[in-house]
Order: structure tokens, then C-alpha cells, then sequence
């Protein structure tokens, strides 16, 4: 069936999709060669279309989400990239979309940042039965990547999206911590609270939508995309370059908050999918980097609490493999007041402190989380004392 790729109301270029919408089987026409999605390879004005189907796939909840397979078999669908046309491919991450060919409908009418969404795949995504047989797909929820059990809900007013953990439930906790720390630090960030789900009071994070109707995420390995790597030059160097040639403001001091937060918390999982920058839908001009969000892999995240060492030299992502080695990328330390981080540790126990927290993470683990940042706070600033 062919689908108008659409950006808001701007035409970007025709698609054939399979009619489970699981595969983009051609291109058509192109109407906007600029709109492309970031990073997709173009020839002669004509984008690539395996790359545009790695595009749509990553749109999709990934197959190994937890929780997923449950949630297909209460769906009756076979993979989650059947969700994806019936919620004609619309996101609260960026404004594209599909338009059923011969349909009549503008972006105003359909989009979830000005219109209300219903909450059923989510619910299901979180292991709950559906209310009733009739399930409405419509929902931002089919359009969200990551590994962890979530969905976007409407809380007053604000789009934000709801989190849960996974192993030690550790994830949304920590996403609170690193955003309490990066307050203290001035690092732009995204906040995110603690909220409990359900009769057992399962742990999620909320966080508000950094995108809004005019703006749009575009992932750092999209930016890596719009440059080729030279042989001489490293992961990093290759990301500068890109981004100075997409003009994104401020990026290196943004680069610096986001190294230096995740040293502080041992962050394990920074790949190319979390982070990444803000453009303006319209103009296509880049705002900034996005604020930091997803933490929620740190901390020795999945780690048993007597097997925690607070001073390893833990596995990075996304420049180097260890953070002793990506820390140096920092380039203006001086910046960071890590004074500032002055008895953090009271907040930390405050926040575990009602015994819903208790029932997840015990005492002991919490004080070594506390630990392990007191140690990383000590370590830097050695560090950058040198
Ligand atoms: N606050 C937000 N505003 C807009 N988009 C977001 C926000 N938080 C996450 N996203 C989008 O949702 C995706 C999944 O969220 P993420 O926090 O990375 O989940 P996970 O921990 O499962 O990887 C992100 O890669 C990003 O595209
Ligand atoms: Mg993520």
C-alpha cells in the first residue's frame, strides 16, 4: 500500500509498505529532498530504501523490549512493527508520519502533542489486560524504542513519558538520582520523578517530552550518519565534525555535561540512541543537543549489591570503552563545581526513605549506590585537579 511520508504537513516522499506495515517494500517519489530523515544515504535526490527501512524499524518498539512477547500475544500480532501504520507511524519524539495514499488528513487533525491518545497499547506494554475486546491503537506508544516497559501518558496537561526497571528495578531510581545531581551541577537535563504503579507498587520514572510541536529529535548515530569517517579519525572526532557541519549550537559544552554526569553515576549504556540533538521541524536548524536523559543504566544497574566495587573502571559508551578513557574528552573541566555535590548522599537516602522504595532497594543497597557515587565524586575530582 503507498503511505505519503509526511513531516507536520510537509510532503517528504512516497512509500510502499507491506500492509502488516512490518516492511518498506519501494521509494517513490521524493517531494523534499532536505526533509529526509538525518543520516539517510541519497542518490540522485533518491534516498536509499534499505536505509529507510532500518529507519522505520528503529521507529518500532524493539522486539527484545521487555515484556513484549506477552504483549503480542494479548495484541494477536506476530512482531511490534505491526503497530506501527496503525498509529500512522506518529511519535511525541519528532513530527514525522504516513499518510494513507488518497487520504485526506493534515497533521493538525491527527498528531499527538495537540491531541488526546489513548492509553491501551501501554497499559498492555505493562502487562495489564485490556478493558475491552475493541483496543484503540492509537498511541505513541507503538513509536518508542528502548528496552524498558513504557508509555506516554497525559498528566496534566504534559506529555510524559513513564518508565519502568528492569533486574533490580534499580532504572527509575537511578534516573532520579542523576537527575538530582545534574541540578546541582547545572548540566541541562531532563528531569525526571519518581511515581509507584499497580497493586505492588512497581517503580517507574516520569519525565516531561523535551520535543514539542515544533522541534524534533534527531539521534546522535542519525548525526553520525550525515558524514563518512576518515581514516584518521576516531569515534569522537567523526561526531564533532558532524556536528559542526549541521551548524548545532554549543554542542562540545553539552558533549562535556553529558561525559561528565555520566562518569559521576558509571553510566553503561550512553550508545548513539541516547543522546542526540533538537532541531526546529520547520527550518530544520538545529537548537542544542538534547538534555540528558536516560541514566537509568548506572550505578551498577544489574549488578548484586556484595559484588558492587564503588571505584571500578567501569564500561563506557559511546567514544571510549572504559570511562577512564572517556572522561579525558572533557575539555573544559574547570566548569564543573563538583562541591556542588556536597551532600548529596542525604537526598539519595530521602528518596528511599518511604517503604515502597524500601520494598525494591534494601538498605544495603542503597548504601552502596551512595558509594559508589561518593568514590566516582572523590575520583574526579582528582581527576580534574591534575
Ligand atoms: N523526555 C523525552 N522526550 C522525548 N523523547 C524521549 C524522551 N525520553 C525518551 N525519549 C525517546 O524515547 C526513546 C526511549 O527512551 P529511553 O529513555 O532511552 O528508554 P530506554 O531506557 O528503554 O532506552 C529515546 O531513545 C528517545 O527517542
Ligand atoms: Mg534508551
Amino acid at each position: 500500500m503507498w503511505y505519503t511520508l509526511m513531516q507536520k504537513n510537509y510532503k517528504v516522499m512516497e512509500l510502499l509498505i507491506q500492509p502488516d506495515g512490518t516492511r518498506i517494500d519501494a521509494v517513490g517519489k521524493v517531494h523534499h529532498v532536505h526533509r529526509i530523515p538525518v543520516g539517510i544515504p541519497v542518490i540522485d535526490d533518491i534516498p536509499d530504501c534499505t536505509a529507510m527501512n532500518h529507519w522505520w524499524h528503529r521507529r518500532s518498539i524493539p522486539a527484545s523490549r521487555s515484556g513484549v512477547a506477552q504483549a503480542l500475544r494479548t495484541l494477536n500480532l506476530k512482531v511490534p512493527q505491526e503497530l506501527l501504520t496503525k498509529c500512522l507511524g506518529l511519535s511525541l519524539s519528532d513530527q514525522y508520519w504516513v499518510k494513507p495514499g488518497g487520504m485526506d488528513m493534515t497533521w493538525e487533525e491527527v498528531n499527538f502533542f495537540d491531541h488526546d491518545f489513548s492509553e491501551d497499547i501501554g497499559n498492555i506494554l505493562f502487562g495489564n489486560k485490556p478493558d475491552s475486546e475493541s483496543l484503540d491503537m492509537m498511541s505513541p506508544d507503538s513509536t518508542v524504542n528502548g528496552w524498558l516497559r513504557k508509555k506516554w501518558k497525559i498528566i496534566h496537561g504534559k506529555r510524559c513519558l513513564i518508565k519502568g526497571g528492569a533486574n533490580f528495578f534499580q532504572e527509575p531510581f537511578n534516573e532520579v538520582i542523576a537527575s538530582k545531581m545534574a541540578e546541582r551541577l547545572e548540566i541541562s537535563h531532563t528531569e525526571y520523578r519518581l511515581a509507584y504503579e499497580g497493586k505492588n507498587h512497581m517503580p517507574v520514572s516520569v519525565c516531561e517530552d523535551f520535543i514539542t510541536r515544533d522541534s524534533e529529535l534527531i539521534t546522535a548515530g542519525e548525526i553520525s550518519r550525515v558524514l563518512p569517517m576518515e581514516a584518521n579519525e576516531d569515534k569522537f572526532g567523526h561526531f564533532i565534525r558532524c556536528c559542526e557541519f549541521l551548524k548545532i549550537p554549543d554542542y562540545r559544552r553539552s558533549l562535556d555535561e553529558m561525559l561528565v554526569l555520566d562518569y559521576l553515576i558509571a553510566n553503561q549504556d550512553r550508545h548513539m540512541g541516547n543522546f542526540g540533538a533538537v532541531r526546529n521541524a520547520d527550518t530544520l536548524k538545529y537548537i542544542s543537543l538534547t538534555p540528558v536523559f536516560d541514566c537509568g543504566t548506572s550505578l551498577r544497574y544489574d549488578t548484586p549489591t556484595v559484588y558492587i566495587e564503588p571505584d571500578l573502571n567501569v564500561e563506557s559508551q559511546p567514544f571510549r570503552s572504559f570511562h577512564d578513557e572517556q572522561i579525558q574528552l572533557v575539555h573544559h573541566p574547570e566548569r564543573f563545581d563538583l562541591n556542588k555535590l556536597d551532600g548529596i548522599e542525604d537526598e539519595i537516602q530521602e528518596l528511599f526513605s518511604n517503604d515502597k522504595a524500601r520494598a525494591y532497594i534494601d538498605g544495603q543497597r542503597v548504601r552502596k549506590m551512595i558509594e559508589v557515587i561518593l568514590t566516582r565524586i572523590q575520583m574526579l575530582k582528582e581527576r580534574f585537579s591534575k
